[in-house]
């Protein structure tokens, strides 16, 4: 108790790390403290009421929107909205941009991007989903509406990015570039509280995960690294585990502190990878970074990335750097596709 701390004492004391800081960016995750809060609650009575299941449409990549995803997406939306740091957002359910029009809203200067439920179709079945955001600060002039440039930017640009995993308990994960630190809500007092300070991966896991289903699609390279991940070695570490949840945030989470290697690579399916580049992607090798891991295309860094459009998908690997140096390897000496 003595040390407890929540989330919001430790943005304003994590503040002084800026020196010029205005306080918005705490504002801003505070905002986004909120609708943690919100989806939490939702989510957790999700089998009772009728708010599982398909919404009847599909967002713009053709997937079927689920009632979760509209209930998550406009409760971020209008949080970050309300408090006048955010001047506009994208959206995996958002066809494009969207800018906010209030006076005070064009006088912001942070854009956020995000995926507001991911692992989506997992919900029916009562498995851990997330949220997903990246924080920019806007390259258009202040006081006017956003552009398409301020949500195209390299995710070495990324002021700070983050994920609640609404699992077994919920928590909230972020970085503003100076270490990756972990909140666990407690419902009791309905706060955040630190419980994983200067979260850092282990240079070396011993799971890998991946959609294996798709084995026959794959490119050469992650096949090879895959029967290496299934062989014994002499030293007794292999072979790894394999786990694989299906949604990224939790397949993530459990890797960040367990120590592996997440995959989603190109397939047949998906030809440039499924998972997009700027609300999953970005924000995920942001914190894979900060907490001294690796996050790759299988050919250099997610972040260094130029992205042409909102909704691009790339290849993604990330985890311990031992274990995606490894896979390096291996997709550099089996250069095939399928
Ligand atoms: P979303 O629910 O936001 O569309 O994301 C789903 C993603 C990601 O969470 C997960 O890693 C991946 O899809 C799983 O894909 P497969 O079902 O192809 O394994
Ligand atoms: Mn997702
Ligand atoms: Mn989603």
């Amino acid at each position: 108790m003595s040390n407890l701390r929540t989330l919001g004492e430790f943005i304003i004391e994590k503040q002084h790390d800026f020196p010029h800081a205005s306080g918005d960016l705490s504002s801003l995750l505070s905002s986004i403290n909120l609708a943690a809060k919100i989806v939490h609650r939702e989510i957790n009575k999700a089998g009772l009421v009728d708010i599982t299941g398909a919404a009847g449409e599909e967002n713009i990549q053709g997937e079927a929107q689920q009632k979760l995803d509209v209930l998550a997406n406009d409760t971020f939306k209008a949080a970050l909205e309300n408090r006048d740091q955010v001047c506009g957002i994208a959206s995996e359910e958002e066809d494009d941009f969207v800018s906010f029009d209030s006076e005070l809203n064009k006088q912001a200067k942070y854009v956020v991007l995000m995926d507001p439920l991911d692992g989506s179709s997992n919900i029916d079945v009562n498995v851990s989903v997330g949220t997903i955001f990246s924080i920019y600060r806007r390259l258009s002039p202040i006081g006017g509406l956003t552009e398409a440039r301020d949500f195209l930017q390299p995710g070495t640009e990324q002021v700070a990015s983050g994920y609640v995993i609404y699992g077994s308990s919920t928590m909230l994960v972020y970085t503003t570039g100076k270490g990756v630190h972990g909140f666990t809500y407690d419902p009791s007092i309905g706060s955040f509280c630190l419980s994983h300070e200067d979260m850092r991966i282990p240079k070396q896991g011993f799971i890998y995960s991946i959609n294996e289903g798709n084995y026959i699609n794959f490119p050469a390279g992650v096949k090879k690294y895959l029967k290496y991940c299934q062989e014994e070695d002499e030293a007794g570490k292999r072979p790894y585990t394999s786990r694989y949840i299906g949604s990224l945030v939790s397949d993530f989470h459990r890797n960040l502190l367990l120590g592996g290697i997440f995959l989603y690579p190109s397939t047949r399916a998906y030809p440039t990878g499924k998972l997009r580049l700027l609300y999953e992607c970005n924000p995920i090798a942001f914190l894979t970074e900060q907490a001294g891991g690796e996050a790759t295309d299988g050919e250099g860094r997610i972040m260094e990335i130029k992205p042409g459009e909102l909704h691009q998908r790339v290849p993604f690997f990330a985890g311990s750097t031992d274990m995606v140096k490894t896979l390096h390897g291996f997709l550099r000496d089996n250069p095939d596709q399928y």
